[in-house]
């Protein structure tokens, strides 16, 4: 069981299926990882299963591997305390899961907007042009930024949950650049594509980070590393965050009060 432990994830899914399925079941997705050279046992670490869970997990995958045989299962050593059922992020991190619910408010207004979308009306691309501005200022520009250039900076970049994060945030920049080409030429169907794939996208990374990234990245940072996180991330708030925050605030409310607004029923 130790050698399967120590074993990349998709080399153990490849050869046993069911073992994918499984890892799903507890909310574990390596199935669709693109990476998926994680280990079998920094797997169960990272979300932090309870460890009767954990057991549960390591029993069925080793009568998947070993089906005639009774294996003793190993115990996974962890650097930190098992989850407790509601998550609590330290201040820095509260900060960037807080700065998901602006850029999930949009998100949430994504189908609105496309639905109604006329790109013979200067009004509808503009909420487009604005959207893609929002992604771009706020999304990527301020806040990926904060997670690539400071808080990755902490772990080991060759980890896969990292590389994974930044693929994300490197398809996402591949939408919105075809976003504003397609809002240039008018093209709806490229608007409509680029604009529900890169709300896919955010949906799912969003969720990684809030539940899985973050938290672990709280287990393994000391007290002294959670204080110098705060005051850098106070030092982009206070040099680029104020303006951006402010307009992209601006900008959610208007189409929220927007799609909100009932249509006036026209009478012929
Ligand atoms: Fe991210
Ligand atoms: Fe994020």
């Amino acid at each position: 069981m130790e050698t399967y432990l120590n074993t990349p994830i998709k080399e153990v899914i490849s050869k046993f299926p069911k073992v994918g399925e499984i890892l799903e079941e507890y909310e574990i997705g390596c199935v669709p990882c693109t990476v998926g050279s994680c280990l079998l046992k920094d797997i169960i670490e990272i979300h932090n299963l309870s460890e009767e869970d954990e057991q549960e997990v390591l029993v069925r995958v080793a009568k998947v591997i070993y089906p005639d045989r009774n294996i003793k299962i190993p115990k996974i050593e962890r650097k930190a305390k098992t989850r407790s059922k509601e998550i609590r992020y330290s201040p820095p991190m509260k900060k960037l899961v807080d700065e998901h619910v602006l850029i999930q408010r949009w998100i949430a207004l994504i189908p609105q907007v496309l639905e109604h979308l006329d790109v013979e009306s200067p009004e509808d691309l503009k909420i487009i042009s604005e959207g893609a501005d929002f992604i771009r200022s706020y999304a990527d520009k301020f806040h990926h930024a904060k997670e690539e250039d400071i808080l990755f900076k902490y772990f080991d970049e060759n980890l896969d949950v990292l590389k994974t994060m930044l693929e994300d945030h490197t398809k996402g920049r591949g939408h919105v650049k075809a976003l504003i080409e397609a809002v240039e030429k008018k093209d709806k169907k490229g608007i409509v594509e680029h604009l529900n794939a890169y709300r896919e996208l955010l949906t799912e990374h969003i969720k990684k980070e809030d539940e899985i990234l973050y938290p672990w990245m709280d287990r393994n940072l000391s007290v002294k590393e959670v204080g110098e996180l705060f005051s850098k991330f106070n030092d982009v708030d206070e040099i680029s965050g104020n303006g951006v925050t402010e307009r992209c605030r601006a900008f959610v409310i208007k189409v929220e009060e927007k799609v909100q607004t009932p249509k006036k029923e026209v009478r012929p």
